[in-house]
């Protein structure tokens, strides 16, 4: 999927600190959707994860060289990706895996990642939320994420979101039937979509007057 991105802001990620905190950013953050030809980007986010991070990421250890076919070949699946950008580059990502084409006739899998430096801040707690979201309004069901059993802070994640919890051996599958679509999920997902073409649109002017001013 190569639209952009979604929503309603519900936290401050770019601050740093308390959750609830609401400070000045130099760049605002931006989640929005990724294109497919900005899987070198999504690439990067992973290969920055740190041992344990991509461990948890992955249920296990894979290589760089594994990351990155995983990433060029992400476009084989109908899949969308959410990222967190801060100061342009991108710090976290959900990453949605739809089981059928179109969603509707079937779940998904979703996978979060945020980068070490960015953790406890509420990125992972939004793009999970956004997710959702953009799995119930294409009527995908359920949404399931799975990790290893030794992840709380994603079993925390999970239960903050009200997923049913499956533990089988040293992994653990949550899931989560979201309820239909209604006109303010779609027009959160628009709305956000639509701030983030603004948001590219003026970085792009501000970026050319600034090449401008220097030439
Ligand atoms: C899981 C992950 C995406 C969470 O991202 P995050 O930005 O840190 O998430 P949040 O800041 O929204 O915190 C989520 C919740 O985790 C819980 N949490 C935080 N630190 C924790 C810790 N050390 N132990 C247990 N739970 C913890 C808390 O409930 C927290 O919410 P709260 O502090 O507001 O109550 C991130 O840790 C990560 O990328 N981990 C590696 C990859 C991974 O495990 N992916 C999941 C499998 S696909």
């Amino acid at each position: 999927m190569s639209d952009s991105a979604d929503s309603t802001v519900t936290c401050h990620p770019g601050c740093t600190g308390s959750r609830n905190a609401v400070g000045p950013a130099l760049v605002q953050p931006l989640i929005r959707k990724l294109a497919a030809t900005e899987a070198p980007l999504h690439a990067a986010h992973l290969l920055r994860l740190g041992e344990h991070d991509r461990a948890m990421r992955f249920m296990g250890c894979v290589t760089d060289a594994h990351i990155a076919r995983y990433c060029r070949d992400a476009g084989r699946n109908e899949r969308c990706v959410l990222a967190y950008f801060e100061e342009g580059v991108v710090r976290g990502v959900a990453e949605t895996v739809f089981d059928a084409r179109p969603a509707w006739l079937g779940g998904c899998e979703l996978a979060l990642s945020v980068e070490s430096g960015h953790q406890g801040r509420g990125i992972g707690t939004e793009l999970m939320r956004r997710a959702i979201v953009l799995a119930r309004n294409r009527g995908a069901a359920p949404v399931r994420i799975l990790f290893l059993r030794e992840n709380r802070r994603m079993r925390a994640l999970a239960l903050r979101f009200g997923m049913t919890l499956a533990v089988s051996g040293t992994e653990i599958e949550a899931s989560l039937r979201p309820q239909w679509p209604n006109p303010f999920t779609l027009l959160a997902e628009n709305l956000g979509d639509g701030h983030a073409w603004w948001s590219r649109w003026l970085a792009g002017r501000a970026a050319s007057a600034k090449r401008a001013a220097h030439a």
